[in-house]
């Protein structure tokens, strides 16, 4: 192919207009989207559809996705639109979503790779929407990558694959979601999920019901194999130095990489667990652990990176499946070559604040056959036993924790409303309570535990949730909350508010755990939530 000079649009009206104008004339211009960037071309018109698959080098049968600005485009692309189809539509458009059903004639062969169907979907990036209404069509538009290549979050990735191959490259930032979108196939008894994206598969399961997830997302597929979604097959996001994925607990792959390394390896893990590290010179981080969305932005960028490091293999620390973090997992595993190891037996951590209902949690999960461990409980263990912590403590602590031995209630009155002390006190005793309880999990898996549950009020605050593979926190409503603690602890319900206010909010909960239960009905119904959780996270 003959170069062309690659034309940088900024990302203001005139750089949007140029790109329409480009894309009407039948050229092909790298768009900015919330998932990725993509190489976009006029749906309907095959000769720069062509172009696409030549500056990617990507394979005929590959199928692109077409990209809408308004529903009204749908009946061009697909034979009729199913009230399913129109559910998914209004619950996650515009947004990371597209969906495949039976294509019309006026999509050319080249665009569904000669398949009966077309995917389409409408972007939740507001440059991108522009750029379709100006181009006055629906735009195909695969990742803007090189074939095989991590797909590009930012206008810098896309030269680095396309410069000189693509008429013009729209520079609107990175990506905010950083992973391409789900791809759902609605055209069998039950949607089907083709690719794992940011709407993630309990979001469809709970717009549309019962949704299978397609084998090629979790496993290789065999010799002679067909997956649904024909991009599924290849060989992708690969840096040149082969990959293995340790998945696990983080505390436990980074234990565990960390004793693999030799000189030349690299490192791909989380933020959080960056100094297990220290000695190795070529570490890249993809956000903190239990932040999959921060992952879902930084995965490609890092893998990218890898190729300007003198690596000869990358070991990686493997995310959690749950939610979004299925996408990233998936896109890990491929970068792979699906060669991961799986290292530890589930944790599961619960937390939540007080009075919610974090021990009936895990009481179901002892009666379910996992070894359970209660924070609270080897902290006051350890304050009877431990004379190296009880010194640490009497160090900082010299009125509450003399040489007469702790007083608990006294140094849990000392440290109430007064932040630093609270701060010092958890900086003394988390590091001796995370080692003890990391000394019963290895003994539980010894005597051959399956599962572990941990109640941990401080999950978060103490670095616990980093002996976990999933993590539930417990909510309630303030008021439920307050007449449990009252009536459990003989305060009244003023001082249990007050306890109460002193914990993190919802927020806090829903930003970082992989399930949230809220215990407001009636026990029964408590119980069936919490059962469907500890089965799912006990796997
Ligand atoms: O987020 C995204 O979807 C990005 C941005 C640019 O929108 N696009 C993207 O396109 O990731 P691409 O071509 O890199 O990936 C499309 C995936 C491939 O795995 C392809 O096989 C599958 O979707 N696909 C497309 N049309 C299909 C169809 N009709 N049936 C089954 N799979 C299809
Ligand atoms: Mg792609």
């Amino acid at each position: 192919m003959s170069a062309v000079k690659t034309i940088r649009l900024l990302p203001d009206d005139q750089g949007a207009s140029c790109a329409g104008g480009i894309l009407r004339a039948g050229g092909i211009v790298a768009i900015p989207t919330e998932t990725v960037y993509g190489l976009a071309a006029s749906a309907l018109n095959e000769k720069a559809v062509a172009r696409i698959f030549a500056a990617k080098g990507r394979p005929s049968d590959n199928p692109l996705i077409v990209h809408i600005s308004d529903l009204s485009q749908l009946s061009q692309l697909w034979e009729s639109v199913p009230e399913r189809a129109l559910i998914l539509a209004r619950a996650f458009w515009p947004g990371p979503l597209t969906m495949v059903l039976p294509k019309t004639p006026a999509v050319p062969e080249c665009v569904s790779a000669g398949l009966p169907t077309v995917g389409v979907r409408m972007p939740a990036h507001p440059l991108a929407l522009d750029v379709i209404r100006r181009a006055g069509v629906p735009l195909a538009a695969p990742s803007a990558n090189a074939s095989g290549r991590p797909s590009p979050t930012t206008a810098a990735d896309v030269l680095q694959d396309m410069d000189g191959r693509i008429d013009a490259v729209l520079d609107g930032g990175a990506c905010a979601v950083g992973v391409e979108s789900t791809v759902v196939d609605l055209t069998g008894e039950h949607p089907r999920i083709l690719r794992p994206g940011a709407v993630t598969l309990e979001m469809i399961e709970s717009a549309l019901g019962l949704t299978e997830v397609d084998e090629a997302v979790t496993r290789p597929l065999g010799a002679g194999e067909r997956p649904r979604a024909p991009g599924m097959k290849y060989r992708h996001y690969a840096p040149k130095a082969p990959v293995t994925v340790f998945d696990g607990a983080p505390v436990r792959t980074a234990a565990h990489i960390a004793g693999l390394l030799q000189p030349g390896d690299g490192v791909l893990c989380f933020d959080d667990c960056k100094e297990a590290f220290a000695a190795c010179p070529h570490v890249l981080c993809y956000g903190q652990s239990w932040d999959a969305a921060e992952q879902g932005r930084r995965l490609f960028s890092a893998l990218r990176a890898f190729d300007s490091l003198p690596c000869v293999r990358i070991l990686a620390q493997g995310c959690r499946p749950w939610g979004e973090g299925a996408a990233v997992r998936n896109r890990l595993h491929k970068s792979a070559g699906f060669n991961v190891v799986s290292v530890g037996l589930p944790v599961v951590g619960i937390t939540g604040r007080s009075g919610c209902g974090k021990s009936l949690l895990t009481r179901l999960a002892a009666d379910m056959g996992y070894f359970t461990v209660d924070a609270d409980a080897v902290y006051a263990e350890l304050l009877q036993n431990s004379g190296e912590m009880r010194a640490a403590l009497a160090a900082r602590f010299p009125e509450e924790a003399g040489p007469g031995g702790v007083d608990r209630r006294a140094l849990a009155r000392r440290v109430f409303g007064d932040e630093q002390a609270r701060l010092d006190l958890n900086a003394v005793t988390h590091p001796f309570v995370l080692r003890e309880i990391g000394a019963r999990i290895a003994q539980a898996e010894a005597e051959g535990a399956r599962a572990v549950a941990l109640d941990v009020p401080l999950l978060f605050e103490s670095g616990l949730d980093r002996a976990c593979t999933a993590t539930c926190a417990v909510l309630a409503p303030e008021d439920v909350s307050v007449g449990r603690i009252a009536e459990r602890d003989g305060i009244s319900p003023e001082r249990a508010r007050e306890r109460l206010r002193a914990q993190p909010g919802d927020d806090f909960y829903t930003a970082r755990c992989d399930a949230v239960l809220v215990n407001a009905g009636s026990r029964g119904e408590f119980l069936k939530k919490a059962r469907l959780c500890l089965q799912k996270y006990g796997r």
